[in-house]
């Protein structure tokens, strides 16, 4: 018997990632592929983004784009099932038969559906309710025991235990109940010009803000010297000192440094020129991803190879668990 343990996650492709989602999450997803004790699986949501209106060919790119990253990265697709959710019937099928199992009143208390209804109150479909429960089958279809996710996910992940706890009091131990997986080295990355606030896709306030992870060396290095720093000139991680902090925890994610020892070195160093390493240190860490992402970009038959076959892996191993829920309900399966 396979006693890994089976990881889930997946990404909206709305945007490409920028360092904070590399820094807090996407870094964790390879370093799990690498361990022995798990099997990985990340998904690109895509049928999760039509909840809010897209352009159809630019939908397609931003999926591609994704994928492309994610073995840029690091994740090799021979190891680590990627794959295209809209490629696998299961997810919306078992989408469904959950929708029956989880009370309005559960998902009315949804903060993400109230904040996104807002944003869109134009167009608050019942795809944005249910939401939670399309996530809830992508994670329960493949037994997922750790499902790495940010704090913004937290409340789907309880929704989707509750479901499984639910589903399993009627019917028996036919899911496994997943615990949210917060990783060891995830670094909570704010935003360049509003270092109070986590760097974020929506927070378009200023553009040098957010850092993209296909970001020129240039612009990188410019967005890291115009960050905002704070008073005083010491380089030392505070809570006063917000900007100077989120500086030091990105050098050290990317250069595996300690804080006490990214203070030692930057002792009596001043603010540009600490800037200038930090934005130099991460522009070294991004320089192999944009090459290989800029390779894997040109090359649209293995790109479509990986989309197939992995396509094929997914529903594969997602048949045993829609057969038994679809036996277990009653249907003919
Ligand atoms: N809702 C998640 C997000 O927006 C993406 C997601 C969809 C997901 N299905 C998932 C994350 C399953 C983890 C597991 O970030």
């Amino acid at each position: 018997m396979d006693s890994k343990k089976i990881i889930f996650s997946g990404m909206q492709p709305t945007g490409l990632p920028h360092l904070g989602n590399y820094l807090g999450a996407l870094k964790n997803w390879v370093s799990l592929q690498e361990s022995e004790e798990c099997n990985t699986i990340y998904c690109v949501v895509d049928m999760h983004s039509i909840t809010v209106r897209q352009n159809p060919a630019e939908l397609r790119k931003r999926c591609r784009d994704l994928l492309a990253l994610y073995i840029a990265l690091g994740l090799d697709p021979e190891k680590t099932l990627i794959y295209y959710q809209s490629q696998v019937p299961a997810h919306a099928e078992l989408s469904w038969i959950l929708n029956c199992y989880t009370y309005m009143g559960e998902l009315n208390r949804m903060t993400q559906f109230k904040e996104k209804s807002l944003k869109h109150a134009d167009n608050i479909n019942a795809g944005l309710f249910s939401y939670p429960v399309l996530m809830a089958a992508d994670i329960l279809l493949y037994g997922a025991h750790l499902v790495p996710i940010g704090d913004d996910q937290k409340q789907h992940l309880e929704l989707c235990r509750d479901i499984a706890i639910r589903f399993n009091s009627i019917y028996g131990d036919v899911f496994v109940i997943p615990d949210a997986y917060y990783g060891k080295t995830g670094t909570r990355v704010m935003g360049l010009q509003e270092p109070s606030k986590k760097m974020s896709k929506s927070e378009m306030a200023s553009e040098g803000n957010l850092v993209s992870l296909l970001d020129k060396p240039e612009v990188v290095l410019s967005k890291f010297k115009k960050a905002v720093t704070d008073s005083g000139s010491e380089i030392k991680a505070s809570p006063e000192k917000p900007g100077i902090t989120n500086l030091l925890s990105i050098y050290c994610a990317v250069t595996g440094k300690s804080i006490e020892q990214a203070e030692v070195d930057f002792s009596g160093s001043g603010y540009g020129s600490f800037k200038t390493q930090v934005g130099e240190a991460v522009v070294e860490e991004l320089r192999p991803i944009q090459k290989k992402f800029k390779d894997l970009s040109e090359d649209k038959a293995y790109i479509d190879d990986v989309i197939r076959k992995n396509g094929e892996r997914a529903n594969e191993a997602a048949r045993k668990m829609i057969v038994k829920v679809k036996r277990k309900v009653g249907f003919f399966a």
